[in-house]
């Protein structure tokens, strides 16, 4: 596995793959491997002949007050990690070469952005689409894959992709999730063990609602409702959002129809946790 710095070197490796008829699959990360990146990696390496991994902690994805430089990092462990899964190449550009003095263009997509996550974090998804669109200029690759976990993530990139006429197929991937539920993230390494319980209560709240839309039950506010007491029940626990709405546009709904988006972000002592499904009738 090569493990590519520069942007150059990262262009002329895509550029010969590409001439030799080669397809390419990226995965971009921000790093810290776990099983759910892994499986992204196995999947990109199922449909493309060449798997390129991008492993970059963007900055201009966090805000000024959350976890940037504690963001958990092992460039040796990971790069281990990524060979074993048989991916081609590393990429792990500079944040001085991503963002270099004077860079002033950000790509910022709106409505999508603007909801959930957009609500109580208004930059990070102009952090998301600019560096985004950036790997996909400098890789170039036949296909993009992204975990379903970060659902609005996925559709701020499906958009960007979609308005900007990038030539790039997006690909979804399942949430991985821990033998108990817990949805895979570098950011459970934050929790410790009473955080580590709490942290369920956002998958038992899906399963709730789950159950709730099974047994006949439509309304998206009694749904809501429901979540938000079986939340508040766990100690160290805070509520960002509960969100029942449409998957595309992100907008909400009062009825539950099939495949309707059911999203939450709670915030488990510091560590902000994001989970989601989508209700099927
Ligand atoms: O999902 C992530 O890890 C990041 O948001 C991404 C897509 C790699 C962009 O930095």
């Amino acid at each position: 596995m090569k493990i590519i710095n520069s942007i150059s070197g990262m262009r002329k490796l895509a550029l010969k793959w590409k001439q030799e008829g080669l397809s390419v699959a990226l995965v971009p990360t921000m790093g810290f491997f776990h099983e759910g990146h892994l499986s992204l990696m196995k999947a990109a390496g199922s449909k493309a002949d060449h798997v390129v991994v991008s492993l970059f902690v963007n900055p201009a994805q966090f805000g000024s007050n959350e976890d940037l430089n504690h963001y958990p990092r092992d460039l040796e462990h990971d790069a281990k990690l990524a060979e074993d899964k048989g991916v081609s190449c590393l990429f792990c550009p500079d944040a001085k070469d991503i963002y270099p003095p004077g860079f002033q263009t950000w790509v910022r997509v709106e409505g999508v952005s603007q909801r959930l996550c957009g609500t109580s974090r208004p930059e990070h998804f102009r952090g998301v689409a600019t560096i985004v669109a950036k790997l996909l200029i400098i890789v170039q690759p036949d296909m993009a894959i992204f975990g379903q976990k970060d659902f609005q993530q996925l559709q701020v990139i499906r958009r960007m992709v979609s308005d900007l006429n990038i030539p790039v197929n997006i690909i979804a991937h399942p949430i991985v999730r821990e033998p108990d539920g817990l949805a895979m993230s570098s950011r459970n390494t934050y929790l410790d063990a009473q955080e580590r319980e709490s942290a369920l209560s956002l998958v038992q709240a899906i399963r709730l609602a789950e159950k709730m839309v099974a047994l006949g039950n439509r309304s998206g506010p009694e749904v809501i409702q429901a979540i938000r007491n079986h939340i508040q029940s766990f100690g160290n626990t805070k509520i960002d959002y509960v969100f029942i709405g449409d998957p595309e546009s992100l907008k909400p709904c009062r009825e539950i129809v099939d495949e309707t988006l059911l999203a939450l972000a709670v915030w488990v002592g510091k560590t902000r946790l994001i989970d989601n499904t989508l209700l099927k009738q």
